[in-house]
C-alpha cells in the first residue's frame, strides 16, 4: 500500500544510518463511536542528520504518526526503530526514559504550562531529569537566550505572543539535547513573518545541534526549505527528494 523510497538524497544524507525506521504501521482509534483506522501498512524512514518535512491534508494522520515515532503512543501493529533502538522491545518505563533522553517534541498545540514562566517551562525537563533547580534555571536561561527570548524568561507563558510561545516550546523540546526533534506544525498559528522566523530558528538549531528533525507543516514554502519532503495521503506516505536552500 505504501510507497517507500529511500532513494538518493542530498550529499549529507548519502549512506547515513537511519534515525527513524518505521515499518508497516497501523493505527486504529477505538473510542465511543466506530473505530477510526488512521493508516495501515505505513512505512517511513529518515536518515540521520536530515531535516524532513511532512505534508498532507488535515486528518490524514500526521500528528498520529509523530506520536508513534516519538513513542508517545503505540501502533496497533508494525515496528518503530529510533536511532537504532526498537521501541517495541522496550518496557513502558524504559521507553519513557529513552524518549526523555533522545527525543524532543514540539506539539501541535504547544502545551506550555500556562501558570509558569518561560524560564520555568524550559527548566521543567531538567527538573524531571533530576537536575537541581538553580542549574536547571541557568540552562533554561541559556537556551531562552539562544531562541531570542533572553528578556522574556520571567514572563508567564500566557503573557507571550504566539511566536514567542513557539520559541519557548522549541527551547523546551531541546532542553535535554535530543538527537531527534519532532515538531508538529510549529508555525501553524503564526503570521507569515513570525512563521518564517520560527522556521529559520528551527533550521539553525537543527544544523547546530546535528539532530535529525521531522517537521509537520501545511506551508509549502517552509517545506521547500527542508532537505526532504514526505507527502502523506490516504494511500500512505511517499518521499520526494529536495535539495535544501541552505547556503
Ligand atoms: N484520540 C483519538 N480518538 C479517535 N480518533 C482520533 C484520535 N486522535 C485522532 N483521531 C482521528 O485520527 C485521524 C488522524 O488525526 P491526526 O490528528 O493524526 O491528523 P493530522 O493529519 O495531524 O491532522 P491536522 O493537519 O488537522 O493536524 C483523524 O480522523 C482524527 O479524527
Ligand atoms: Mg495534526
Amino acid at each position: 500500500m505504501t510507497r517507500f523510497e529511500t532513494g538518493t538524497s542530498n550529499a549529507q544524507a548519502v549512506n547515513a544510518p537511519l534515525a527513524i525506521r518505521a515499518e508497516d504501521l497501523s493505527k486504529v482509534y477505538t473510542g465511543e463511536g466506530a473505530p477510526v483506522t488512521v493508516f495501515s501498512g505505513l512505512s517511513f524512514a529518515v536518515e540521520e542528520g536530515v531535516l524532513a518535512a511532512v505534508m498532507g491534508p488535515s486528518g490524514v494522520g500526521k500528528s498520529t504518526l509523530l506520536h508513534l515515532l516519538g513513542g508517545i503512543d503505540r501502533p496497533d501493529s508494525g515496528r518503530v526503530e529510533i536511532l537504532g533502538a526498537s521501541l517495541e522491545g522496550m518496557r513502558p518505563r524504559e521507553r519513557a526514559r529513552f524518549r526523555n533522553e533522545n527525543v524532543g517534541f514540539v506539539f501541535q498545540f504547544h502545551h506550555l504550562l500556562p501558570e509558569f514562566t518561560a524560564e520555568e517551562n524550559v527548566a521543567f525537563p531538567h527538573r524531571i531529569a533530576g537536575v537541581a533547580e538553580r542549574e536547571a534555571r541557568r540552562l533554561a536561561r541559556e537556551l531562552l537566550a539562544r531562541v531570542g527570548l533572553a528578556d522574556r524568561g520571567h514572563h508567564g507563558a500566557r503573557a507571550l505572543s504566539g511566536g514567542e510561545q513557539q520559541r519557548v516550546a522549541i527551547a523546551r523540546a531541546l532542553a535535554r539535547g535530543p538527537r531527534l526533534l519532532l515538531a508538529d506544525e510549529p508555525t501553524g498559528n503564526l503570521d507569515a513573518a513570525a512563521a518564517h522566523s520560527v522556521f529559520e530558528l528551527l533550521r539553525e538549531l537543527h544544523r547546530e545541534r546535528r539532530m535529525t528533525t521531522v517537521v509537520v507543516t501545511h506551508n509549502p514554502d517552509l517545506a521547500g526549505r527542508c532537505d526532504r519532503l514526505f507527502t502523506m495521503s490516504r494511500e500512505g506516505i511517499a518521499a520526494s527528494v529536495r535539495l535544501s536552500e541552505r547556503g
